[in-house]
């Protein structure tokens, strides 16, 4: 169920109109459902209900503190990718002991920090990074609870700037090195393991790679079994993708249902890591028509959010939906729906049939997931403000920002 939809012709975000949006907070704007979040969160945690498993949500792919605030108000765990997600999560009221650290990168002062706010897992993906785990978990005087992220040599098919769970990926261990790096883990005395774990890209249309690579996993956890080496978890990452355009991604209960069919009998508590699915369908980028340029051969709709503001179209030429928020009137021109940034990379649609008019509202839908996220200052554009619609009621939850932030902690030479 959508919750962005036309009531009297004009488009709303649950009960409130968009354009009553767009005039108190201004555009470019991202506006959210808290509905929309709340139940992409419950119907996804309740496909799992038969099985031990813990969801933490993606924060990369929003990391707006309302977000992930309501995320913890309804029991959420956290993936994160960072010491400032860590931070966030905190500021927001996530419970650390739900939170997983995944990436390939971790600064020793990111270990520090997880640490001490007492994180449930690491997900090491190399020997370099298990030994520095090691010393940094020494000298804190505490034991950091890992699992490895095996690199399980699947292909997602998906966009391959989003595909990560191939063997030429930098993400993971190989399988032929992972139980070497459990058998080393277990002689280190600051480490205890926890689980095993894979994340093979983004934005998968259907479970069969999901299948693949679990199974992977799992010949794996099996083998460390019978060695001794005792696994609680297994985190299948994230990567559920969303129908943008006409893709048809597998529904929650599919997906819960293939995954859990493959873990069978084993006492495997199933830790889950979705971006995407939760917050994907829950945002849109409200913009306004700044002009109108109709060119000799293309129509061109120049509108105030661009490339900096939502990334997908000039990076992975992702498709979003445009629609006009005023329902438009049918008939119209086939517009470029470009941004003010000085690239011809800056679209954020292409060839969109739309009835328009300068100073007439559009909604990119489909833009709470790495929307806001990945957005830059590019241009010394102030980033967008944040509303999230509850019912009747629209609450800023970001103010735009101001130039003078952005120069903030600039420096002139003397
Ligand atoms: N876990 C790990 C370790 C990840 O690297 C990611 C995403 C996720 C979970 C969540 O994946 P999701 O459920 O959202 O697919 N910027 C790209 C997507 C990058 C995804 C990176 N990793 C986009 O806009 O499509």
């Amino acid at each position: 169920m959508t919750h962005f939809r036309y009531q009297n012709g004009e488009l709303h975000a649950e009960a409130v109109p968009l354009s009553r949006i767009a005039e108190r907070h201004g555009t470019p704007c991202y506006v959210y459902s808290r509905a929309a979040l709340t139940g992409a969160y419950r119907a996804f945690d309740a496909a799992f209900a038969g099985t031990d498993h813990l969801v933490c949500y993606a924060v990369k792919a929003n990391s707006t503190l309302a977000v992930l605030n309501l995320f913890a108000r309804l029991g959420s765990g956290f993936d994160i990718v960072s010491g400032g997600e860590m931070q966030r999560v905190l500021a927001a009221g996530g419970d650390p002991r739900k939170v997983v650290f995944s990436g390939v990168g971790k600064s020793a002062e990111e270990m520090r920090q997880a640490l001490s706010a007492g994180i449930l897992c690491f997900n090491v993906e190399s020997e370099g990074e298990l030994l520095r785990l090691e010393r940094v978990a020494a000298q804190a005087g505490r034991t950091a609870t890992v699992s490895v992220r095996v690199n399980p040599d699947v292909d997602p098919r998906t966009h391959p700037y989003i595909a990560t769970g191939l063997k030429q990926n930098k993400f993971g261990v190989p399988c032929r090195d992972a139980p070497g790096l459990y058998r080393k883990a277990r002689e280190l005395r600051h480490v205890s393991v926890a689980g095993i774990g894979c994340h093979i890209g983004s934005q998968l249309t259907e479970v069969a790679p999901f299948a693949a690579a679990l199974d992977r996993v799992l010949e794996l956890a099996d083998r460390l079994q019978a060695e001794g080496i005792a696994l609680g978890h297994v985190d299948v990452g994230g990567g559920l993708g969303i129908r943008y355009r006409d893709e048809s991604p597998p529904a929650f209960d599919e997906y819960a249902r293939v995954l859990t069919g493959r873990l069978g009998r084993r006492a495997l508590k199933l830790v889950l890591e979705p971006g995407r699915a939760l917050v994907g369908h829950a945002g849109i980028l409200l913009t306004r028509v700044e002009y109108l340029k109709h060119g000799t051969e293309k129509n061109f709709a120049v509108v105030d959010a661009a490339m900096n503001d939502l990334m997908r179209p000039a990076l992975y030429e992702a498709y979003h939906e445009v629609l006009a928020v005023s329902g438009g009137s049918g008939g119209g021109r086939e517009y470029e729906i470009v941004g003010p940034v000085c690239e011809s990379g800056d679209f954020l649609a292409h060839a969109r049939t739309l009835a328009l008019r300068e100073g007439d509202l559009l909604a990119i839908m489909a833009a709470g997931a790495y929307g806001m996220s990945m957005s830059s200052n590019y241009n010394t554009r102030p980033r967008a403000a944040e509303v999230m619609v509850d019912g009747a009621l629209a609450h800023l939850v970001r103010e735009r920002e101001t130039v003078s932030e952005l120069m903030a902690r600039e420096i002139l030479l003397p």
